[in-house]
């Protein structure tokens, strides 16, 4: 394969998202745009990852992992300048440039790769990523000659009625020849209108001298949706939602109602686990096979579920595993918490995990019956078989042996043993 590195755009102002927080910075499922797209382009296997970010946006820096190059461009004043800013990073030895904005989160790797074997094929000095969309609003017009060749790309700013009638779009992802790529930005001048350097412009100039632009069309235009305002950041955030609950159906867990359910995209869930509508489950959390979840239930990081858990109406989980067949059927909170096999957590148990300074540990053994409204305040241990009396606050320290049963404010045994 011939060797090759990736540019991400990511140093516009996006004024239309009427937000101080940098453009790309903005969330889609809990993760910045920008690094849908890096994440994207690194599964292509460039040489270098270049993103450009904005002299005044630092802090994009920080949220970008060790293993990009990072360019500044100094003011935002269109595409091209930015690409011009990464210009001393591109490896000598790379022949293409593939050039991706950070601002469209959906891009599938499939989808790169296929541009970029095209362009290959091709055998052109630019291959443009396009799609047909039925409202073109916002997007670089692509324009074709009688016979259908790409002749040049017009910005909606600068296109007269007839070219916004055109429907086929620039998607904002292209493969260079990097040569020609570096002499083209040396002939990009101002645009009429909006005074801005557009990459776009450089296919016009290709044109003109007679080198050959291919296009490639993305069928899914989805994934191509480039996100300029909060209403496309929101569209984004739906079709990443819908992607994580479709890969956890295709897995076979039943999702009682898709659009109520919010899963992280670093959720693990097992066969035939139901989760019923109005649930919430954050990242990194692990569920086992043939669980019942909610509804209204919130899982929170570091919540672990295995096989056969069942946890109920308004229940709370945060840094806890649940064992095999437990069961916390209503209304509790359970964070910082061992719990083992088959154990009932009554309604309205809460688990006090934070002592106003320091958050502690609590473990609850196999079988162990904790009653309704129980309060165990961490650390404390509830031995194996062991019984916490409804409305119970059992205090710090104050560990319940195991098969003992315990009751009252504070906590008290009753007798020695569980009476079976
Ligand atoms: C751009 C394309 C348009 C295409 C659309 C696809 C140009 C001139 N226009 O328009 O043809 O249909 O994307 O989504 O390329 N950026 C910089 N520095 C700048 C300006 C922009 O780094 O000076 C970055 C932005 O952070 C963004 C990307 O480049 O990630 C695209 O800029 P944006 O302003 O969103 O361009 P669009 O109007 O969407
Ligand atoms: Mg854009």
């Amino acid at each position: 394969m011939t060797s090759f590195c990736a540019i991400i755009l990511a140093a516009g102002e996006g004024k239309r998202m009427k937000s101080r927080l940098p453009k790309v910075l903005h969330p889609v499922c809990d993760r910045p745009m920008v690094n849908y797209v890096v994440a994207a382009a690194r599964a292509l296997a460039p040489k270098k990852i270049i993103v450009v970010i904005g002299r005044a946006h630092k802090q994009v820096r920080d949220v970008l992992d060790k293993g990009v190059a990072v360019a500044v461009q100094d003011k935002p004043c269109g595409t091209a300048d930015a690409v011009k800013s990464a210009v001393k990073e591109i490896p000598s030895s790379v022949k293409d440039v593939v050039i991706l904005y950070g601002d469209t989160p959906l891009i599938r790797r499939q989808t790169l790769e296929t541009l970029y074997a095209h362009h290959r094929e091709a055998n052109a000095v630019c291959t443009v990523l396009t799609t047909h969309l039925a409202n073109p609003r916002g997007y670089g017009r692509i324009l074709r000659n009688p016979s259908g060749q790409v002749i040049g790309i017009i910005e909606e700013k600068e296109a007269t009625q007839v070219q916004r009638a055109i429907r086929e779009v620039n998607t904002g992802m292209y493969v260079f020849s990097k040569d020609d790529l570096l002499e083209g930005l040396g002939h990009v001048r101002p645009a009429k209108k909006s005074g801005e350097f557009y990459l776009t412009d450089v296919l016009s100039w290709f044109f003109q001298k007679g080198l050959k632009i291919d296009a490639c069309v993305a069928e899914e235009s989805e994934e191509v949706l480039g996100v300029n305002a909060q209403m496309e950041l929101l569209t984004a955030t739906h079709v990443l939602r819908r992607r994580v609950l479709e890969r956890h159906m295709e897995a076979g867990v039943v999702l009682m109602d898709a659009a109520t359910i919010f899963i992280d995209a670093t959720a693990v869930i097992g066969e035939e686990t139901v989760v019923y509508p109005f649930t919430y489950i954050e990242k990194n959390v692990t569920i086992g096979r043939r669980c019942s979840v909610g509804p209204f239930c919130h899982l929170r990081e570091g919540a672990v579920l295995e096989d056969g858990v069942r946890v109920g109406n308004y229940t709370e989980i945060k840094n806890s595993t649940l064992g095999r067949g437990t069961r916390m059927g209503h209304v509790s909170y359970l964070g910082d918490t061992t719990v083992g096999k088959n154990v009932n957590i009554g309604a309205g148990t809460v688990v006090a995990n934070f002592d106003g300074k320091k958050k502690s540990r609590t473990a609850i053994g196999d079988r162990a019956f904790i009653g309704c409204d129980a309060v165990l305040i961490a650390p404390v241990v509830v031995g194996k078989d062991a019984v916490v009396g409804a409305g119970s606050v059992v205090t710090r320290h104050h560990n319940v042996a195991d098969k003992s049963v315990v009751a009252g404010v504070p906590a008290q045994p009753l007798k020695k043993t569980k009476n079976k």
